[in-house]
């Protein structure tokens, strides 16, 4: 083999308004295939009315994975293939819960390559315990005052109860 082996840093993007076990699931297994990960909190868009402000999803996501010796946290608030660019990043990590997150996806990660050619997308397939939940779907739950263990992490939940406090029915 030539020379030394290349270290193989990934970014796992997403809004993670807020975090959930769905999508701690696929960073913890993207992260035993890749030297690094970086967990990039973005700025969407078209999503003005997140919960958390970029903070206190950083905040939580470095609680999450306090531990986890190669994944680490960024934001960003520009294209995920500036991220990239900038950092030198040739991985892009993306959770596939259902068939109705593929055409998106496929759409994202074209549009990803046509920019940035050295930039892949790598699809791991959500746990299906997982499958079903979303960041808005936990909020919505919470918001009816039912139980998000079994979605999110004890550190979530609380700052759920907290963010949500006087406005849970
Ligand atoms: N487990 C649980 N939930 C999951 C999940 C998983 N494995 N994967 C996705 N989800 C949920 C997310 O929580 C999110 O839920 P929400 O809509 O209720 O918040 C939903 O599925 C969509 O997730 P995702 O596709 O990651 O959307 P996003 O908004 O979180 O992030 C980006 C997608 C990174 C593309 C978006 O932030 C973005 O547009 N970034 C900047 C611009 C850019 O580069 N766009 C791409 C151009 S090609």
């Amino acid at each position: 083999m030539r020379g030394a082996r290349v270290l193989v840093k990934a970014m796992y993007p997403g809004t993670f308004d807020p975090i959930t076990y769905g999508h701690i699931d696929v960073a913890r297994r993207a992260a035993k295939a890749f030297d690094k990960l970086i967990l990039v909190v973005m700025q969407n868009r078209l999503k003005s009315n997140v919960l958390f402000s970029k903070d206190e999803r950083l905040k939580m996501i470095e609680t999450v994975f306090e531990n986890d010796d190669n994944i680490v946290v960024d934001y960003h608030s520009g294209l995920m293939v500036e991220y990239a660019r900038r950092n030198g990043i040739n991985v892009v990590v993306r959770g596939l819960r259902a068939v109705s997150d593929f055409e998106y996806e496929m759409q994202m990660a074209a549009a990803n390559k046509k920019m940035l050619e050295a930039l892949d997308t790598f699809f791991l397939m959500t746990e299906t315990k997982y499958s079903f939940i979303s960041s808005s779907l936990v909020k919505e739950i919470m918001y009816h005052g039912n139980s998000v263990d079994p979605w999110v992490p004890p550190v979530v939940k609380r700052e759920l109860e907290e963010k949500m406090k006087g406005m849970i029915e």
